[in-house]
Formats: C-alpha cells, structure tokens, sequence
C-alpha cells in the first residue's frame, strides 16, 4: 500500500489489525433513526471505545466536533430514501474535493449487487476508487441488500465482496451470515462486519461478531446494536473487549453486565 493510505488505514485500525467502527450514517436513507436523533450527544460517550466513526458530511459538520481525535470513514454514496422507489439507485454524494477538506481517513459506498442498479452502483464503486486512488484515501465498499434483508447469505455476499475487491475497494463491508468463512476466503482484501436491525439481547451480538472474526472478518461497523441499546456505553465497552482484547462473547457480555449495573445509582 502506498505511504499515505497506509498511514490512513492505520488510523482506522488498531496494530492488532482489527477495528471497531461506529456506523452512525443511517439518516442519511433513513431520516430521523431512534437513538440518533442527536448524533453529537449519542457519540460522546462512545469516543473512547470506538477505532472511527461511519458518518455522513451534512452531520460530521453539524453534530461532531473537529477536535475530535477519533478518525472518520465518510458516507460517500446516497440519493435514495426508504420510502422511494428503490433503495439502490444511489450515486456518488461528496466530491474528493470534500473527503479531503474535512479530513477523512476513508470514505465508504454501497454497492446493490442483483440489484437493478447494479451496474451503476458499481460503477459508482470504481469512479471513486479511481478519484481516492492519487490521494491515497481508503475506499470501504459496503455489500448492501436495500429491503432484502434475506439476501444476506454466504454465496450472495461472498459474490458482493469478491465483485468490490475486484474493482479496487481496500476493504469491503458486509453483513455476518452462516458460514461467513467462505465470504472472507473468497475475498482478497479485509473484510469488516456490518450489523442489521437491532438484535434482542446483546450476548446475540457478540456471538456473531465473534463468529466472524473467527471466520476471517478484521473487525465491524456497528451501528443500532450499539447506540439502540439500553446501555450503550456498556455494548460498546464490550465490544471494544471482544473485538481487540480477546474476549469471548460470555467474558465480553459479563463485561457488559457489570459496566451497566455500575451505571445505576445504588
Ligand atoms: C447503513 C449502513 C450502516 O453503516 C451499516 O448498516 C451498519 O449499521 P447497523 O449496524 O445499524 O446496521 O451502511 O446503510
């Protein structure tokens, strides 16, 4: 890797090789999100168990500090809403002009495989490799499945990241699934876990994300299974643990319980 991207991956990621990302982008599809009505209050706490943030430009102006110390990964991609006609059909939102202005470490960008913008999202995907490339930034590509949270099988998302490696992407981010070996195997570049809707209970989120970093995955980019939580100072602790400390998911939610119950006044 060039000098400049290494250096900008690095600060993304920890020297054990792995990385912990908060996702906090999801308004810019989903509007107003539970939890992250007001981003700059929900990410305080967590600054200091988190490796970067995953946030769009509009709320890294508005709501995050530019003193922060925790580096950004920068929302690239968008155009569509849930309620439109079709979750995939997004273009490129943020010119490298503004990557470099507002100091990324990285950018990130969905592509919709079998989607039908597949071709231009992919499209989307190579055009901004190619604007990062003389400058060294970092392309995360995010294997996204619009309302077809079925879609999030091993042979599908293996073919997603395999078809973002090919094109460029320096890492590629997709969702956890059964066998998620054969997802990491099959793509060349590391590969880092996104989350999904909220899970019942958090030991659930810690055994997946364990799975896959067993299985290949260098780490995650969580979002609303960390800040919907009802103590999301506590899952983020534990995550922080099972993720660059080595701690399984039992010893990571005991971590969790005994964070949380600290937090309620005696
Ligand atoms: C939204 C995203 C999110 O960053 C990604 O899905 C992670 O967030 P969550 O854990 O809440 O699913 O790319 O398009």
């Amino acid at each position: 890797m060039d000098w400049g991207k290494q250096n900008r991956w690095s600060q993304i990621t920890k020297p054990d090789g792995r990385c912990f990302f908060l996702a906090m982008d999801h308004g810019y599809f989903l509007g107003p999100t539970r939890c992250l009505e007001k981003p700059g209050e929900m990410v305080t706490p967590l600054l200091p168990y988190v490796d970067a943030l995953f946030v769009t430009r509009g709320v890294l102006r508005a709501s995050i500090d530019p003193n922060i110390k925790v580096p950004i990964i920068l929302r690239v991609s968008g155009g569509s809403s849930i309620i439109g006609a079709d979750l995939s059909n997004e273009s490129v939102t943020t010119s490298i002009d503004e990557v470099i202005r507002l100091n990324a470490a990285a950018v990130g960008l969905s592509v919709f495989v079998g989607s039908d913008f597949e071709h231009q999202t992919l499209n989307n995907l190579a055009n901004l490799i190619n604007s990062c490339e003389p400058y060294g930034i970092p392309v995360m590509a995010v294997t996204a499945v619009g309302k077809e949270l079925e879609k999030r099988d091993a042979r599908f998302l293996a073919l997603s990241c395999r078809i973002a490696a090919e094109l460029g992407a320096t890492a590629v981010k997709t969702y956890w699934c059964e066998d998620f070996h054969k997802v990491a195997e099959n793509c060349p570049v590391p590969v880092v876990i996104a989350g999904g809707p909220k899970c019942d209970t958090i030991i659930e989120v810690y055994e997946f994300v364990h799975d896959g970093i067993q299985r290949g995955a260098i780490g995650v980019n969580l979002g609303r299974n960390v800040w919907q939580d009802a103590h999301p100072v506590a899952a983020a602790r534990g995550l922080q643990a099972l993720i660059h400390e080595g701690l399984n998911p039992a010893q990571a939610n005991d971590l969790y319980q005994t964070i949380k119950n600290d937090a309620v006044p005696a």
